[in-house]
């Protein structure tokens, strides 16, 4: 019973659902009258180039990353806006939360979607052809809306990669945590430090709720050796918010 009730899942409302302005509609789509899921976290995200990449960290390397990635970051929906540029990212809770998700957003194709799914979300999303400089159309950008977790470890990854656990009510809380006693972690430009680096900014300090997969990945990292997750991966939370990025 436990084990069902705690399913949790990751959806991003995207920058083209605050552009048209379907964040209301969205919401009620996703309600727990509609869903059967409740509300584990919220918080609305300017996302950083580090985040989208790691977020997207599977499509490194495809045609339309780029353009996905510029996509995620509000780039292209506000492009002389930097204010506007977010996405309401939330973790929902209840038994099958991925699989409940995935079917109210539909296809990844919005004109898939409006063919096989009508009336779900990302029917009402639409695909831009993607040109190169001279014009040429090299492919298409799929602009959807809203994104969900595709399975139950990719949804612990990006939880992880989106959220601190101090952003959940102590009850929802779904994978190992551990309070930090007195390491620090310190990050400034691609780098972890152990000690104090002037610009550099404070990850972790004692006392901290941390995932306790990402404190196992920073204590191998400050060793030098490999880890199960990036130092991006990790740091990408904690920078949140941090400053305005262009
Ligand atoms: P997300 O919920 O956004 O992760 O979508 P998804 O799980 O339905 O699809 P997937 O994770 O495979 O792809 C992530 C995003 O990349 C999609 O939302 C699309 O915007 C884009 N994408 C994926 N596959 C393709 C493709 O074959 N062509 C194009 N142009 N874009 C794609
Ligand atoms: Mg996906």
């Amino acid at each position: 019973m436990r084990t069902e009730e705690i399913k949790q899942t990751l959806v991003l409302i995207k920058p083209d659902a605050l552009k048209n302005s379907l964040t209301g509609y969205v919401l009620s789509q996703l309600s727990e009258f509609h869903t059967g899921l409740r509300f584990a976290g919220a918080k609305i995200v300017h996302v950083s180039r580090m985040l989208a990449e790691e977020h997207y960290a599977e499509h490194r390397g495809k045609v339309f990353y780029p353009s996905l990635i510029e996509y995620i970051m509000g780039l292209l929906h506000y492009p002389d806006e930097p204010n506007r540029r977010r996405v309401i990212s939330l973790v929902y809770q209840g038994p099958d939360a991925v699989k409940k998700m995935r079917e109210i957003c539909g296809p990844t194709n919005p004109h898939v979607a409006r063919e096989t799914k009508p009336g779900c979300i990302r029917a009402l999303g639409t695909v831009v052809p993607l040109k190169d400089a001279a014009g040429n159309e090299i492919g298409e950008r799929m602009d959807n809306l809203i994104h969900a977790s595709a399975t139950d470890n990719e949804a612990e990854r990006e939880i992880k990669l989106w959220f601190r656990p101090g952003d959940f009510p102590p009850f929802m809380r779904s994978y190992p945590t551990e309070i930090n006693a007195e390491d620090h972690y310190y990050f400034k430009n691609g780098n972890l430090y152990i000690t104090h680096e002037p610009g550099s900014v404070c990850l972790i300090a004692p006392g901290d709720v941390v995932w306790k997969s990402d404190f196992d990945a920073l204590r191998l990292l400050s060793k030098g050796l490999p880890a199960a997750s990036s130092l991006e991966a990790v740091a990408a939370k904690y920078l949140m918010n941090y400053t305005v990025e262009s």
